[in-house]
């Protein structure tokens, strides 16, 4: 079943009470931001519901955030499927990736502002962290393109509103972003960039993909919808933009054109520092008559970026592992959401064909992702129960064998226990937890299944309250 696009998704989220309406109005420096600070931070993940604010003083648009990130369940709907499917899900987009198609118009270019018309301060762009951040910025997929392949690049760069007409854009150093504007800028000329905001969920959720540096995130939105993402034309620069957009702002990186960004509030939790990154002159702002603003929610975890992150990146690592490494044995994996999306924990469920299998994957893991912990276990460990994951960790690994501590680990600027030495990341590290069953340790001190099963009309008979068989215990007690 194909995804729902971004407008149907707010209907079926809200009928589900996963997403609320606030019409009162709302100030964009300072309510926004902390309001959905509250929904992360007060509600556990199943009581959780995406933001549309109706009603945003100083402009006359419509706010969204926290529509798809929310919950596993709002990410799931997005895309048409149950929670449970969400990595097979990427598993297959990736290995079906689909070519987008260029359509003659869409509405995301129904009304067209050019130059001096196309004025940010006319959207509702939230300040995020009130009283710390330096400013508004927008939170929404970024597209670059290579000169020299031509080939399109898509992910999420947080950029900073510096006046009505200009954004610092915050490319990592080391990022694919960066590497896009370069083939333009070391040759002195102007780099072409967009902001897509509001696309079809499916685009939205891409753009969070880790993927290979040449492989455009829109074939594998395209594998995710199951049909081509319908692209149009920018209006002023020589990219194509998703033609169901809400908004897209387009604009250019001249060589040379620096600022500084920040200070702003982090996904790990901190606030970040002060940084010089590029500037980008706004040449377009094209958009629905009637546009809504998604902004994702970052900063303190949980949040909607570190929940879009690691449910993403779980099943771009499990596609990795299985298909492009070749480890079939690789059952499953979980990023804890929690943390830093794609710089966090990763568990990883496997099937060990040798006592140092497990150990290997793990440090592969380390080694070709960002992120900082991997535990590997045992298929019979619900990986995403954290309690039952410690269990194994406590039941099945000895720290003077299992534990493998990885150096030179990748770029972890935004990692706040590296130190910072002259403004570069200090030497980091990654930790793997091996916490698969390496001895026979015996079988379970559990009553037989059997014994167990027909305890279950006992209870029942006893009067006592029914209960959902949790998945640990349905796993435990297929080996007791
Ligand atoms: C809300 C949000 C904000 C993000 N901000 C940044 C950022 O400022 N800089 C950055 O390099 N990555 C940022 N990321 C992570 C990237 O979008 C992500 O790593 C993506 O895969 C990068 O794409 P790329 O590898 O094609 O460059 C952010 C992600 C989200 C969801």
């Amino acid at each position: 079943m194909p995804g729902l696009g971004l407008r149907a998704l707010i209907d079926v989220l809200e009928q589900k009470q996963r997403v609320r309406r606030i019409s009162r109005m709302v100030d964009r420096t300072w309510e926004p931001g902390c309001l959905v600070k509250w929904a992360f931070q007060a509600l556990p993940e199943a009581d959780r519901f995406g933001m549309l604010f109706e009603n945003v003083k100083d402009s006359k648009f419509r706010l969204a955030t926290g529509i798809i990130g929310s919950s596993r369940e709002a990410y799931a709907t997005a895309l048409g499927i149950d929670a449970s499917e969400i990595n097979e899900k990427w598993v297959d987009a990736l290995l079906h990736p689909i070519e987008p198609v260029v359509v003659a118009g869409g509405p995301a270019q129904e009304v067209v502002a050019r130059g001096a018309q196309a004025r940010l301060s006319a959207w509702p762009i939230p300040v995020w962290t009130p009283g710390k951040d330096a400013g508004a910025y927008i939170t929404a997929p970024v597209i670059t393109r290579s000169a020299e392949t031509g080939t399109q690049n898509m992910g999420v760069y947080r950029t900073q509103v510096r006046d009505d007409h200009s954004v610092v854009v915050n490319l990592a150093l080391a990022g694919q972003g960066t590497r896009n504007v370069r083939t333009y800028t070391d040759k002195g000329r102007k780099a072409p960039i967009a902001w897509v905001i509001g696309a079809d969920p499916a685009v939205l959720l891409s753009a969070t993909a880790k993927l290979p540096y040449g492989v455009n995130e829109l074939t594998a939105a395209g594998g995710l919808t199951g049909a081509p993402i319908e692209l149009v034309p920018a209006q002023t620069v020589d990219l194509l933009v998703p033609a169901s957009a809400e908004l897209v702002i387009e604009g250019e990186i001249s060589p040379g054109e620096i600022d500084q960004e920040g200070p702003f509030g982090e996904f790990a939790g901190y606030m970040g520092g002060v940084a010089p990154r590029p500037v980008a002159r706004i040449t377009a702002i094209t958009h629905r008559r009637d546009a809504i603003y998604y902004g994702f929610g970052s900063q303190m975890p949980p949040s909607e970026s570190t929940m879009m992150q690691s449910l993403t990146n779980a099943g771009v690592v499990l596609k990795q592992l299985r298909y492009d490494i070749g480890e079939p044995t690789v059952v499953d994996t979980h990023i804890d959401l929690h943390f830093g999306g794609a710089m966090g924990h990763i568990i990883v469920a496997m099937e060990p064909r040798d006592p140092a299998h497990s150990k290997r994957v793990g440090c592969l893991v380390a080694n070709m992702t960002a992120l900082k912990r991997v535990t590997v276990v045992d298929p019979d460990i619900d990986i995403r129960d954290p309690e039952h994951v410690d269990w194994a960790i406590n039941a099945r690994l000895d720290p003077g064998n299992d534990i493998v501590v990885v150096g030179a680990a990748q770029f972890a600027h935004m990692d706040p226990s590296v130190r910072l030495i002259g403004n570069r990341p200090g030497p980091a590290s990654k930790l793997v937890l091996d916490a698969t069953q390496k001895l026979d340790a015996g079988p379970f001190s559990l009553p037989s299944k059997d014994y167990m099963s027909r305890a279950l009309d006992s209870w029942k008979d006893a009067g006592l309250p029914a209960f959902e068989l949790p998945r640990c215990a349905r796993l435990r007690l297929d080996r007791a």
